[in-house]
């Protein structure tokens, strides 16, 4: 595929290439010198629509490493604020002969306009509630790093489920590399529709969700995405679904704790939990750079 907006062309087989090639970026990123010519002469924007720490900090570090020209382009400073259209703003930036373009913006389907007006390389780096495809193949490729592989291996996805472009990319993304997911939350953060979805099972019990789980990701609860209605109180929602040491007892002994961040500490997640020996939450963040690396070369370069 020309763009990475979600899993739909993806073939397990070159998903399995990525990852591997992110192994590759790994060892560069290990190096006192860090970086590469791959991407010299290239120029790639990172256009964020909507705030990041995590996502566009390593797509920067991740270019540049490449050699690549980075230009970012922020919203909030940008002539969106005099009106003008997405389109036009995209039109403008490839005027500029930017190369390929990495998106985030808060309207599911986003990307795919970039990808549509620009007519360069897209990669989603999270649109709406729709798909945030390389934070789900970081988590892949943080529970590969663990456990060898993907295959037999269960994920319990416990928290906002609803809003969640990181849950949907994961339920898409790890059924293809041979894991099975569970989604749990309370029913109104639940979507049924994805229990359609290969390989993927839905639970409002999180005792039962984590059951026999190898990997537990705690989700943000995003207040700014609930309007009214979901939650009777946060309180009682961390008492039931919190991922704490009591819930963590009953996964598989040794489970993996993952969070993409950011985390609304003691709420889904404890601080004894996330800071504990099982989390691997810092390791998501490390493993990011060089998974988006191995992306950004893919994709612009080759599949070698
Ligand atoms: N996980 C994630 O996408 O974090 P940021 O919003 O900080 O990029």
């Amino acid at each position: 595929p020309r763009h990475l907006l979600d899993f739909t062309e993806w073939t397990p087989e070159r998903l399995t290439a990525l990852l591997d090639n992110a192994e590759t970026m790994g060892q560069v990123l290990d190096r006192p010198v860090k970086k590469v010519p791959a991407l010299q002469g290239l120029t790639v924007c990172t256009a964020f629509f909507e705030n990041s720490t995590r996502t566009r900090v390593s797509f920067e570090l991740a270019a540049r490493r490449m050699s690549a020209d980075v230009v970012s382009f922020a919203a909030g400073a940008s002539s969106l604020s005099k009106g003008e259209s997405l389109r036009d703003t995209v039109e403008v930036l490839t005027a500029y002969k930017v190369d390929a373009y990495i998106v985030r913006h808060p309207a599911s389907g986003a990307a795919h306009l970039v990808a549509r007006y620009s007519g360069k390389p897209v990669i989603n780096a999270g649109d709406g509630r729709r798909a945030h495809p390389t934070q789900a193949l970081l988590d892949a490729y943080t529970i590969r790093q663990e456990y060898g592989s993907l295959e037999g291996k269960t994920v319990a996805i416990i928290g906002d489920i609803r809003h969640s472009r990181v849950a949907r990319s994961n339920a898409e993304l790890l059924p293809k590399l041979g894991a099975k997911v569970v989604l749990c939350g309370p029913a109104t953060l639940l979507p049924v529709d994805l229990a359609a979805l290969p390989g993927v099972t839905l639970s409002t019990d999180p005792k039962e969700a984590v059951r026999g789980a190898h990997a537990v990701m705690a989700l943000r609860l995003q207040q700014e995405r609930m309007s009214g209605g979901y939650l009777a109180s946060l309180q009682e929602y961390a008492a039931t679904y919190q991922v704490n040491d009591a819930l963590l007892a009953e996964a598989e002994s040794g489970a993996i704790v993952l969070h993409p961040g950011p985390m609304n500490r003691d709420l889904e997640i404890s601080s004894d939990v996330a800071d504990g020996g099982q989390s691997r939450i810092l390791r998501q963040v490390e493993n990011g750079q060089a998974v988006r690396m191995s992306v950004l070369y893919h994709l612009l370069v080759g599949r070698e």
